[in-house]
């Protein structure tokens, strides 16, 4: 996406959660409390992420000497890559609103020894760099936890320099990724109330791949594709599904927190029948499939065992024909040569 200068909007109060507490700041805290389960899961992320980077870089493709900005990095894995493609003389800056997110960046990009990648925590919404400052800005997994993705749609806009490109992921709807919707909807059920509250963005505010786009066009920004990627995700268990899902949720970490441990032990309950019955359903799916396979293959099978058997015959009545011809033939040279011994 080319992208065009823009005025930076003006700061505002910001919206309200439903205690009427500021919502930002308790949104940014929750992402805090989970960093160090992110720092734990840095290597699952990376693989788990490694397509949407793959496409998002393709997409963007920054070259040596540009300057990138991650936003929203977490553990960072796609900044790192970034780095690789802009080095020697580009440079990569990961940030992420919460301080013990950059640590985390900070300290993987340390181990890979790369000289061209610095941290700064910035919030998307309100990023604190200069106007024009970038070639590429990369946001997976982020933008949707704004509380206003348009003022950082405007932001990133703001930050490109002219022909600077911009990749953003995020998720689409939960019918599509069953392994965090039915959780949402089992805390839901669970807790009488929707989760998240209306207004309150999650995992899919951005689900609606119009709203994203003119979220982005509004901004400012030209071009704009949005396409789709399908991401397998896979545990080894439910325990291990569980134990990491719930760890690196966020916000959703944080009410599952407050549950207690009867109603926890309920949605676990819930979620093990409803998955149970999923997969029951899949493997349903599976065997009416390979069914259908097998009766594909075995026509085949069939078909192929019927050729074969009248290639078979045309080749033995050919034989047949010749050894007829040869021996007609040596009767005719008898004749012709008396003489000959038999
Ligand atoms: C689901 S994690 C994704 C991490 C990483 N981008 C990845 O793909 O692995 C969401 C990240 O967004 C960060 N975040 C949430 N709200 C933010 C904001 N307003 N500005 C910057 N980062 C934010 C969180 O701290 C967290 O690191």
């Amino acid at each position: 996406m080319d992208a065009m200068r823009m005025v930076r909007p003006p700061d505002d109060a910001g919206p309200q959660d439903a205690d009427g507490g500021a919502l930002r700041p308790r949104l940014h805290g929750m992402w805090a409390a989970v960093a160090a389960a992110w720092g734990e899961h840095a290597d699952y992320s990376d693989a788990r992420g490694a397509a949407a980077a793959e496409r998002m870089l393709e997409l963007t493709a920054p070259r040596p000497g540009e300057r990138v900005l991650e936003l929203a990095c977490g553990p960072a894995g796609l900044g790192l890559a970034a780095a690789e493609r802009v080095a020697p003389d580009g440079e990569v800056v990961l940030s992420d609103v919460v301080a013990e997110m950059t640590s985390i960046a900070s300290a993987r990009a340390a181990a890979r020894e790369l000289r061209n990648v610095s941290t700064r925590v910035l919030d998307l919404e309100q990023i604190d760099e200069p106007d024009a400052s970038y070639d590429v800005v990369l946001c997976r997994e982020g933008m949707m936890f704004a509380a206003e993705p348009a003022a950082a749609a405007r932001e990133i806009q703001r930050v490109l320099r002219a022909a600077g490109r911009v990749a953003v992921a995020v998720w689409r709807p939960r019918e599509r990724n069953p392994w965090l919707g039915l959780v949402f909807d089992a805390v839901s059920a669970q807790l009488g109330r929707p989760v998240p509250p209306p207004g309150v963005p999650g995992p899919f505010a951005l689900q609606d791949a119009s709203r994203l786009r003119s979220v982005l066009s509004d901004a400012g920004l030209v071009d704009v594709e949005v396409d789709e990627l399908e991401v397998p995700l896979r545990a080894g268990s439910f325990d291990e599904w569980w134990a990491r899902t719930t760890a690196l949720a966020g916000p959703l970490t944080h009410v599952l927190a407050r549950l207690p441990e009867e109603g926890l032990q309920a949605l676990r309950g819930r979620l093990r029948q409803r998955l149970a019955a999923d997969h029951l359903a899949d493997l349903e799916k599976a065997r009416g499939e390979l069914a259908q396979l097998a009766d594909t293959l075995d026509l085949k099978v069939q078909e192929r065992t019927r050729d074969l058997a009248a290639a078979n015959d045309r080749l033995t009545a050919e034989i047949a024909e010749r050894e007829r011809a040869e021996a007609r033939l040596l009767q005719a040279q008898k004749m012709e040569a008396p003489w000959t011994a038999d």
